[in-house]
């Protein structure tokens, strides 16, 4: 529950510490498409933000630099206590680490379809982070508990649901234990009837105080759950606030527009 939205302008107290994310003029070419013009924004500690926009206008790019899959040619990231300036050259190292503080949830899962449910959960915290086996194995069955799959532990992807699998998804992102959770429209390849499952794991998250970006185009999420939403337009966030002011009050048009299109389709 967000009862108590997360103060969105810390400043005053005790500054930029209360941020896990600033982004602060974050460029990104793909060839001659310029999609990230200049992209600035910050997340305060254990809030959930969400990204809307027009297809096209950079969303996974966002979350892609974040996360570092791509590499942005130009703007400041800070993520955590690790910033990365992205206008000079990154040492591999450095994108290690900074990698680290963030996990991903992608559009479609993308589990190893040839290992177990638990064997996909700590892949990363046994290989990656070289953590022992049998911790890793604790935390992934408390993970399962926490999205509801204790009973699937030894079961393969195929055999799983479209929104289970985005649930083992969730706990293998969780299980390297990053400081910030990335989604990348994770609802928007399952079945509606799905939907509810695992946006109900998401809220949960929300409400333990982990700290979201989540890309979506699941607006009544979005009104429940975001204590901040930017909508993407162009190569920049054209537009950001509460969801109270950025859902029901859109100032730009083209927000206006894209809402209505989200909201009445036909
Ligand atoms: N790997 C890539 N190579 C070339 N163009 C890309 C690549 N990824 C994204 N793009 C282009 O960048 C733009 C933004 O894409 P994306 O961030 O996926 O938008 P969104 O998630 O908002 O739909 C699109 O024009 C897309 O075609
Ligand atoms: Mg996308």
């Amino acid at each position: 529950m967000t009862d108590t939205p997360v103060p969105q302008n810390k400043s005053e107290s005790s500054g930029e510490a209360d941020n896990v994310v600033t982004v602060t003029g974050l460029q990104k070419s793909y060839g001659d498409n310029h999609v990230l013009r200049g992209i600035d924004f910050t997340v305060a500690a254990g809030s959930v933000t969400t990204i809307i926009g027009p297809s096209g206008s950079g969303k996974t790019t966002i979350l892609r630099a974040l996360n570092a899959l791509d590499v942005p040619d130009g703007g400041q990231i800070t993520i955590g206590d690790v910033t990365v300036d992205f206008g000079k050259t990154v040492p591999k190292s450095q994108l290690v680490i900074y990698r680290a503080q963030s996990g991903m949830v992608f559009q479609g899962h993308n589990l190893f379809p040839h290992k177990s449910v638990l064997e996909n959960i700590i892949e990363g915290p046994v290989i990656v982070q070289k953590r022992k086996r049998d911790e890793a194995v604790a935390d992934a069955e408390a993970l399962l508990i926490q999205v509801g799959l204790s009973d699937k532990r030894d079961q393969y992807p195929h055999q799983l649901s479209g929104g289970q699998q985005q649930r083992v998804g969730i706990a293998r992102a969780l299980a390297l234990k990053p400081r910030l959770m990335l989604f990348d429209e994770p609802t928007s390849a399952l079945d509606p009837e799905l939907v509810g499952e695992v946006l109900g794991v998401m809220k949960d998250l929300a409400t333990q105080g982990w700290t979201m970006i989540v890309v979506t185009h699941e607006i009544h999420f979005a009104q429940k759950v975001a204590d901040q939403v930017l909508f993407a337009d162009g190569g920049i966030v054209l537009e950001q606030g509460p969801p109270a002011e950025v859902l029901s009050k859109p100032k730009h048009q083209r927000t206006k527009q894209f809402l209505r299109r989200i909201l009445d389709p036909v």
